[in-house]
């Protein structure tokens, strides 16, 4: 099994480490991949002049998943779009067409007193968002900034196909019928026309799902429904941009951003598994960055890219164990727990690993 790792930038590389090393430690089991690093993001634009360099859009065509970090970095704002870091990876997202987004919002019990939320709010929480990844603002033309009439004006296209919208709610359709049965699909079908679209194709494939209950929301109710109880989601779909948003919000439940994984598929089922949170440049170098959320995105690769379900379910029963013996990165520290960097949270997941029957 050929994996791509993408380690990017900041933090990227210090929690991807941590990952390769989790899956390397299959190897007991009988596991083997072959992991190819490349370069992406501002670290490969000071290398090589391009964010995303030919040689590791080849890697990731030939690989059987990719594993990636993230990108960014101040230092890049200001280079010319499509030379940004944060553009290889919507190129990426785009030219492979991973428009299903699967966001998972588990919060570990050990973790519900760690929430800025009230435990009984939180315990046990676990919803999945699934976020559209290809279309919406992020895609749209016309895009710029234009100067009319002596002004400068920015400008960017909401638009989605009927096909786009149809595709990703059914994915959220199929999860939710091999979950709890609920789905809600938040849009903004009050103001917006491309959400009046979303909702009714929405309403059109439900038809296919007469065994799941579906719900709507428009999207700032939804975000204080999110807040107030969590609980009452099982499944949520939504467009690209609110998913964004929401899914930033969603990590407060579970206690940090550091614990959010992701997929994100095409209709062939390839993925890129990274987590949710960005290249964090106010931790990056010091051993800070919690790594679960990279570990648990290569989990969730061996699920469903690599059709390797029982090694998942070990890498995520390791990560609980890790927490139940109380060691904690800083972005989750309580009073009474253990204190651990980066690396230290790896070695601590690789050694529970191993100790797992
Ligand atoms: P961010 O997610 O990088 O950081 C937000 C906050 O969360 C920071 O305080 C950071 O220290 C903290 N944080 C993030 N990940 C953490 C982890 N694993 N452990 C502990 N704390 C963690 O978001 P931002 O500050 O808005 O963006 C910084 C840069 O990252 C920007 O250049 C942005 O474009 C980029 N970004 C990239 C991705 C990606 O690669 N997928 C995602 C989001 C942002
Ligand atoms: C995410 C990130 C990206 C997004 C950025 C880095 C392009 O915030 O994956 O959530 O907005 O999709
Ligand atoms: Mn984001």
């Amino acid at each position: 099994m050929k994996i791509a790792v993408l380690g990017g930038d900041g933090i990227g590389p210090e929690v991807t480490a941590q990952a390769v090393k989790v899956l390397r430690a299959l190897a007991t089991r009988g596991l083997h991949f072959e992991m190819v690093e490349c370069l992406i993001g501002g670290v490969a634009y000071d290398r090589t002049g391009h964010p995303l360099p030919p040689a590791t859009l080849d890697a990731v065509q030939r690989a059987d998943a990719i594993l990636f970090g993230a990108e960014g970095g101040f230092q890049y704002e200001t280079l010319p779009r499509g030379l940004r870091p944060g553009d290889a990876l919507l190129t990426l997202r785009k030219d492979l067409d991973l428009f299903a987004n699967y966001r998972p919002i588990v919060t570990f019990r050990e973790l519900a007193g760690a929430s800025s939320f009230r435990p009984e709010i939180v315990e046990d929480l676990d919803l999945l968002l699934i976020r559209e990844l290809t279309s919406d603002l992020y895609f749209g033309e016309p895009r710029g900034i234009v100067v009319e009439n002596g002004r400068r004006v920015g400008i960017n296209t909401m638009r989605y196909t009927e096909d786009e919208i149809a595709r990703v709610v059914r994915v959220g359709f199929e999860a939710a019928r091999a979950r709890r049965g609920k789905l809600c699909s938040v849009d903004k079908a009050n103001v917006l026309e491309s959400m009046e679209l979303w909702r009714i194709v929405t309403e059109e494939v439900a038809r296919d799902y007469p065994d799941v209950a579906l719900s709507h929301l428009y999207v700032d109710a939804a975000a204080m429904a999110l807040a107030r109880d969590p609980k009452q989601f099982d499944v949520i779909v939504t467009g690209n941009l609110f998913g964004d948003i929401l899914s930033d919000e969603a990590s407060m439940l579970t206690g940090s951003i550091g614990m959010l994984p992701s997929s994100s598929l095409n209709a062939q089922g390839k993925g890129l598994y990274e987590p949710v949170h960005g290249c964090a440049p106010d931790i990056a170098g010091k051993d800070l960055a919690n790594p679960l959320a990279s570990i648990l995105s290569a989990a969730m690769m061996l699920r469903q890219g690599l059709g390797q379900p029982q090694a998942a379910n070990l890498i995520e029963r390791a990560v609980r164990r890790v927490l139940a013996d109380g060691l904690r990165t800083a972005d989750i520290f309580q009073p009474g727990c253990t204190r651990a960097g980066t690396e230290a949270m790896g070695d601590a997941v690789v050694a529970a690993l191993a100790a797992l029957e």
